[in-house]
């Protein structure tokens, strides 16, 4: 706390923030409880940051004050039209005794295209990055250590505007929480069994499955709910036109492991002869920041990596002759979850021997060494918090 109050409180050249440290922090003994089995989303930090911007105005009244719930008028815009956006990124305690963010600049651009997409302003990168700075940097203690704890922060962005009209808001808020949080699923980095959503679509083309907005997952929340009663932990989505190509996961990307050897029956060969497909960025899904590091680290390890369509049926057939030898799902939160099986009213896959195979598990390792700064830094993903 003494940290941030020493340093210049600016969040941009031209936007001073405040800072108002809470008069009643949670104590220590209960802090340590929560951060022994923090689970997700459950607890929050002592903290959170405000920002305002107004028309004709712009940003300002940037705020780091006490974590506080919020008082809406009952015809707040984004209570009736969802105008609204969020982000998720985490920060982590490095091996070294330093505190680290994985790629808030990439948040921060994303959080940009979510704005555009849905008619609000958008904040500048800058300001993104500083006030993810400045709050993990108040609560720097609430930060977990070890396996796949870490300090989830959650930017969002809302219509405040009391008014009823259909149009872009005049006055919006963007806050920025945060939630120690240990693994999504309650279960671990067990396989998890998912539903084919053939009832339902997530994302159309020319709407708005790229922005993380909203509105996109109050609408997958029935579909959820039939996965559910499928004996499923969470919903595919697949194109919404043919309703044949896969796209993503309740809140996370897909990757396909392809070993091209088993189909041509050969023994031998390198790692390219190991595809790894992930759903191309149509416009109807999310570019997830995990997705795309970890197309990166699959290339260093010689992976053919496809960024391609890829159907059910190819999923089906692949999972039958066994060229299909892992799927896995990654996310933010999730980091990294292996998919056992998919149902459908087709019928069921199960993909190799339903267990996390290699590739998913050796994936998952390296992504987290990198996040807790166990394995060098190669590629700029640690934005370290002084
Ligand atoms: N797809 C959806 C719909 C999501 O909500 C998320 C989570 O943020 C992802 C994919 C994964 O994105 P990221 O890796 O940036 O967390
Ligand atoms: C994330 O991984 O950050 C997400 O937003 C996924 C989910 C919690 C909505």
């Amino acid at each position: 706390m003494t940290d941030i109050l020493a340093r210049p409180t600016q969040l941009t050249a031209d936007l001073p923030l405040q800072v108002s440290p809470s008069a009643s922090p949670v104590d220590a003994v209960r802090r340590a409880e929560i951060l022994a089995d923090p689970g997700f989303g459950q607890h929050f930090t002592d903290h959170m940051l405000s920002v305002t911007w107004t028309r004709g105005v712009g940003w300002h009244n940037a705020l780091l004050g006490p974590f506080t719930p919020l008082q809406l008028h009952p015809s707040t815009a984004v209570l009736h039209y969802s105008q609204t956006i969020f982000e998720g990124l985490k920060a982590f305690n490095l091996d070294d005794g330093g505190l680290a963010v994985f790629r808030p600049d990439a948040n921060a651009a994303r959080f940009q295209r979510s704005a555009a997409r849905l008619a609000m302003p958008g904040l500048p990168e800058d300001a993104f990055v500083a006030a993810v700075e400045a709050l993990v940097s108040i609560d720097r203690a609430w930060v977990p250590s070890g396996g796949d704890r870490s300090l989830y922060l959650r930017p969002f962005m809302f219509a405040t505007e009391a008014y009823l009209g259909v149009r872009p808001a005049h006055e919006y808020l963007c806050l920025f929480i945060a939630s120690p949080s240990g693994a999504y699923f309650p279960r671990g980095v067990k396989p998890v069994t998912v539903w084919l959503s053939e009832d339902f679509v997530r994302a159309t083309p020319g709407g708005t499955g790229a922005a993380k907005t909203g509105g996109n997952y109050a609408a997958s929340l029935l579909a959820q709910e039939q996965a559910a009663a499928q004996g499923c932990d969470q919903v595919v989505w697949l194109d919404a036109v043919e309703r044949s190509a896969v796209e993503e996961m309740g809140g996370m990307n897909l990757f396909f492991v392809i070993d091209h050897r088993r189909t041509h029956g050969r023994r031998g060969g390198d790692p390219s002869d190991i595809e790894l497909v992930t759903p191309e960025l149509t416009g109807t899904l999310l570019a997830g920041i995990t997705r795309d590091a970890l197309i990166t680290l699959a290339r260093e390890h010689e992976y053919a990596v496809s960024e391609r369509r890829i159907t059910v049926a190819e999923w089906r057939d692949r999972a039958a002759d066994g060229s299909l030898t892992e799927v896995f799902a990654c996310g933010t939160a999730a980091v990294i979850t292996p998919i056992g099986k998919a149902r459908s009213n087709g019928g069921e896959i199960t993909i190799a021997d339903g267990e996390p195979g290699p590739i998913t598990t050796a994936l998952r390792e390296e992504l987290l060494a990198i996040q807790h700064g166990t394995v060098a830094d190669r590629h700029g993903w640690i934005h370290r918090i002084g």
